[in-house]
């Protein structure tokens, strides 16, 4: 049998991936949102923009939100800044630097957030507590999608939204080509300098490649109790953005 060489991975194996994920992000946290900017060009500010548009927060604008897997909080501070919101955010992220960076950077100043420690896969948050939910560039990260899905159904109150923005890959060439010339080689290079981490710009497009495309994405809305899933690409099919309702 001839010996095959796999190509080293940045990808943790299951049983370490949380605490691969949160080591990782732990000590990029200090540059995560320059990084976050100048990789995607600011296109991912018109990302959350979008994502906060599909929330349909304004049926319940006084409501409590939960953004999940928030990280340095600008999907939060994205929602809570609307001009007509009169609700809170809770920012929830198991990353202690990422909120802190969040928190310290001055953007949730006078903006109704919370910030809360907690693992998405055990939320301490009570059965329906949320009005609608949120998560940007955070499920491929959990060691068990499905488990994260269904806790973010248990805290949504029935008929309320979830939200999924995370990365994808576009299918059309020549832009898959181009495409993935920069995320597998310019982004890990400049992530590399920029964050002084080895992996963690290595870890980005693999964990994206391994991660379930949207249609698969949105049956597993739907199995963890979400329906009239729909789902959209952004900017050619470099990200895609999920919604759905919690059903009741
Ligand atoms: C790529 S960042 C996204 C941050 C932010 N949502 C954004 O849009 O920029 C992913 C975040 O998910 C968090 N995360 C990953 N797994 C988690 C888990 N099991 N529980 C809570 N947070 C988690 C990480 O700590 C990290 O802050």
């Amino acid at each position: 049998m001839p010996e095959t060489h796999a190509p080293p991975s940045a990808l943790p194996a299951p049983a370490e991936k949380a605490a691969h994920v949160r080591r990782m992000f732990s000590s990029i946290a200090p540059r995560y949102d320059l990084l976050n900017h100048v990789l995607s060009l600011n296109i991912d500010k018109l990302w959350r923009k979008r994502a906060v548009n599909r929330l349909g927060w304004e049926r319940a604008p006084a409501g409590t939100y939960l953004d999940n897997c928030a990280g340095t909080l600008d999907l939060a501070v994205e929602l809570a800044k609307r001009k007509a919101f009169r609700g809170r955010v809770v920012g929830s992220d198991f990353t202690y630097e990422m909120l802190q960076n969040g928190v310290g950077g001055g953007k949730t100043r006078g903006v109704p957030i919370g910030p809360a420690c907690a693992d998405a896969l055990a939320l301490p948050f009570p059965d329906q507590s949320f009005d609608g939910a949120t998560v940007g560039f955070g499920v491929r990260n959990l060691a068990d999608l499905d488990a994260g899905l269904r806790e973010m159904a248990r805290v949504l109150k029935p008929g309320a939204r979830l939200v999924i923005l995370e990365f994808t890959t576009p299918g059309w060439q020549p832009f898959r080509g181009l495409y993935f010339f920069y995320f597998l080689k310019v982004l890990p290079l400049v992530g590399r300098m920029v964050s002084k981490h080895s992996s963690a710009y290595t870890y980005l497009p693999e964990s994206v490649m391994n991660f379930p495309e949207p249609p698969e994405l949105a049956r597993r809305m739907e199995a963890a109790g979400f329906s009239g899933v729909q789902w959209e690409t952004l900017s050619g099919g470099i990200s895609a953005l999920h919604h759905g309702t919690k059903t009741g």
